[in-house]
């Protein structure tokens, strides 16, 4: 017989969250329940669980879900982890636009959905589009969708012929290839991750073409690496005017904001 108590002794990782996922039960009824005693059901699901977090699953990919500003997305194996240094480009791209005003928005390499999804919910009246290479991410975003969201797929700006929009955002895949992060992050997608040698393949294809998909005075916004600004600033500046650079809540340079020079 196993009390919640004694699970919460064993110093399992992440022993807590995976109690309330399988208990379905907050932290405080956790500790105030702390006597009760799992049944065989629950202790096999429980210890299979413990497994795959002891052999590196990150917790989100046995949830199958993680929360992502003021929404929860489900993800799999097929989608990126959401990551809280992306509400960054949520909170930059509410303060873009008066109240208002419509917006035509495209977010390139949705993933989960998470930036497409959360501006959509918050703006109603903007016209939402999200594209992704990956079919099977893109399902994934469809099933996140709590508003009508046009879904496309294709390799960046093929997904969306020649239409054109006031903003486009993009975590795009910016590692380093041989970058040594990248092995603690076997569970996810390295299509989702990586860029080339220097990290930049994806971001130079979108800066190269998302002028031939901009409107006039339109915004292109860019999640990056920390180490990525000066060389990001140098590929928009021929096209781009208005860069301004921002910092994530780890004060490391982490997204650009800039808008399309009018011919
Ligand atoms: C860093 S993840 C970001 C996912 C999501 N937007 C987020 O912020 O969590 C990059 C996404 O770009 C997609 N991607 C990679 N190469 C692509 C390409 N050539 N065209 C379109 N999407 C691509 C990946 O499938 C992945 O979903």
């Amino acid at each position: 017989m196993k009390t919640i108590q004694d699970y919460l002794n064993s110093g399992a990782v992440d022993i807590a969250p995976l109690l309330s996922l399988v208990l379905k039960k907050s932290n405080v009824e956790l500790i105030t329940h702390g006597d009760y005693c799992l049944t065989p059901t629950e202790k096999q699901t429980l210890s299979e669980f413990i497994q795959q977090r002891t052999d590196g699953v990150p917790f989100s990919y046995i949830s199958g879900t993680k929360g992502f500003y003021h929404l929860d997305f489900k993800v799999t194996a097929d989608t990126l982890i959401p990551r809280p240094e992306t509400e960054l480009l949520i909170d930059i791209s509410l303060d873009l636009f008066p109240k208002d005003v419509s917006c035509q928005l495209l977010d390139l390499g949705t993933g989960s959905g998470i930036i497409a999804i959360t501006l959509a919910d918050k703006k109603p009246h903007w016209q939402v589009m999200a594209t992704d290479y990956s079919h099977a991410a893109l399902e994934v975003a469809k099933s996140n969708a709590t508003t009508n969201i046009e879904f496309a797929q294709g390799s960046w700006f093929e997904a969306v012929n020649s239409q054109c929009f006031d903003l486009i955002i993009s975590n795009p895949p910016y590692i380093e290839e041989n970058d040594s992060y990248l092995e603690d992050l076997t569970f996810e997608p390295i299509s989702a991750l990586t860029a080339g040698q220097d990290g930049l393949d994806e971001i130079r294809i979108i800066i190269d073409n998302a002028p031939n998909h901009l409107n006039k005075n339109g915004y292109l916004l860019l999640e990056h690496g920390y180490d990525q600004q000066l060389r990001i600033i140098k590929l928009l500046t021929k096209n781009f005017t208005n860069i301004q650079t921002f910092q994530d809540y780890n004060i490391k340079d982490r997204a650009i904001l800039a808008q399309i020079k009018n011919a």
